[in-house]
């Protein structure tokens, strides 16, 4: 079978993940379209190419060299449908995630704000169920449109089939390498409704705050707290918050009684990751090419230099640390590809 796209070879994928870590697909597409996303899938099908899902790049590990094809979808379109004060945003795949927040917010539309500059392309966002400042991409979410691998078959998911839980779906486990989410349908209000609630997000707005005036005080908490990846390579929280039976994290509080935590509907107890890390002194530390940020531990960052073998023995230091300290297990939150 000849060629059918373009398809290139050996290319350089060091600068499409956020973590910088280096890496070579063997090759590499971009789909801009349905049809042409089709024709690639059956031609890796044939060839029997491993396939690789490629989105922003920002919560993912590369390794130096990924065997097969990589297609990183370019579906780049989106519009609305209005129904009186409610908006539905069909959103494709390859459309980038914070420049749709803040043109939603610029509109007046209400929903998305508190997830301002969350790197990553819309397509990746319900994988990981997206979420901050006490709002997740669930909450949002009309409907995921995916394409099926095997048959070619193209499904719309309802959120209750996607299974969300914090920071998880079932592109994680029963759907994980058997489709390819195409896009997104949200579903955002005109009417006002800040949730305000999660630390000092509503010190941070006026007592009428619009929704881009929310966007923007998380955005400058976020700049406060978080590095910026294109000055130094990371993927955000590089750590999931462990949760832990109600006994292990009394056990826990009788000896750190202020370790922050939060109680979830199921009785289970939500702890800080990243606080967990800071008590073991850990920020801030470097070793190699890798580091501790030094002002939200639960970020690792990439100095340059380094590769994925090095970042995840480095990680590896990090969770014994705590689990030796604390007796919880840490889990990564961005995924291997
Ligand atoms: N803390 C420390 N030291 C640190 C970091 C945090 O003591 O170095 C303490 C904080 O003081 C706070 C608690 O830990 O009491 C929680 O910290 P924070 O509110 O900053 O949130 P987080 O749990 O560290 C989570 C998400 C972030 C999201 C923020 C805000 C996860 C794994 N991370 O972080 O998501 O932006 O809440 O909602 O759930 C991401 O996924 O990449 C990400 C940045």
């Amino acid at each position: 079978m000849k060629l059918i796209e373009p398809i290139l070879t050996n290319h350089d994928l060091t600068h499409a993940n956020t973590l910088g870590l280096p890496c070579r697909a063997e090759r590499f597409a971009a789909p801009a379209g349905m049809t042409v996303l089709r024709r690639l899938l059956q031609q890796a099908c044939a060839q029997d190419w491993r396939l690789t899902l490629l989105g922003g790049g920002s919560n993912l590990i590369l390794p130096t060299r990924l065997e097969g094809l990589v297609i990183q979808p370019a579906l780049s379109h989106w519009w609305l449908e209005r129904q009186g004060d409610n908006v539905r945003v069909h959103v494709g795949a390859g459309v980038e995630w914070h420049p749709l927040v803040l043109a939603l917010a610029h509109r007046g539309l209400w929903g998305t704000e508190n997830l301002a500059l969350i790197p990553g392309r819309c397509g990746a966002a319900p994988i990981q169920n997206i979420g901050a400042y006490g709002v997740e991409l669930c909450e949002v979410l009309e409907a995921v449109h995916v394409l099926f691998l095997d048959d070619g078959r193209l499904a719309t998911l309802t959120p209750a089939e996607c299974a969300f839980g914090y920071r998880d779906s079932i592109f994680k486990s029963e759907l994980a390498g058997r489709v390819v989410i195409t896009g997104l349908t949200l579903r955002l209000t005109r009417q006002a409704r800040p949730r305000l609630d999660y630390g000092d997000l509503s010190a941070r707005v006026g007592p009428r705050p619009s929704a881009l005036d929310v966007a923007e005080a998380v955005c400058a908490i976020r700049r406060e707290k978080l590095p910026d990846p294109v000055q130094l390579g990371n993927a955000g929280s590089f750590f999931k918050n462990p949760i832990v039976a109600r006994d292990v994290a009394d056990r826990l509080l009788a000896r750190w009684p202020d370790m922050p935590h939060f109680t979830l509907d199921t009785g289970r107890v939500k702890l800080a990751a990243g606080w967990l890390i800071d008590r073991c002194g850990l920020k801030g530390w470097c070793d190699g090419h890798f580091g501790v940020h030094e002002r939200q531990a639960l970020v690792l960052v990439h100095f340059g230099g380094g590769d994925a073998d090095e970042l995840l023995a480095f990680a590896e230091r990090v969770a014994q640390c705590v689990q030796s300290r604390f007796g919880v297990a840490l889990e990564l939150e961005p995924r291997r590809a």
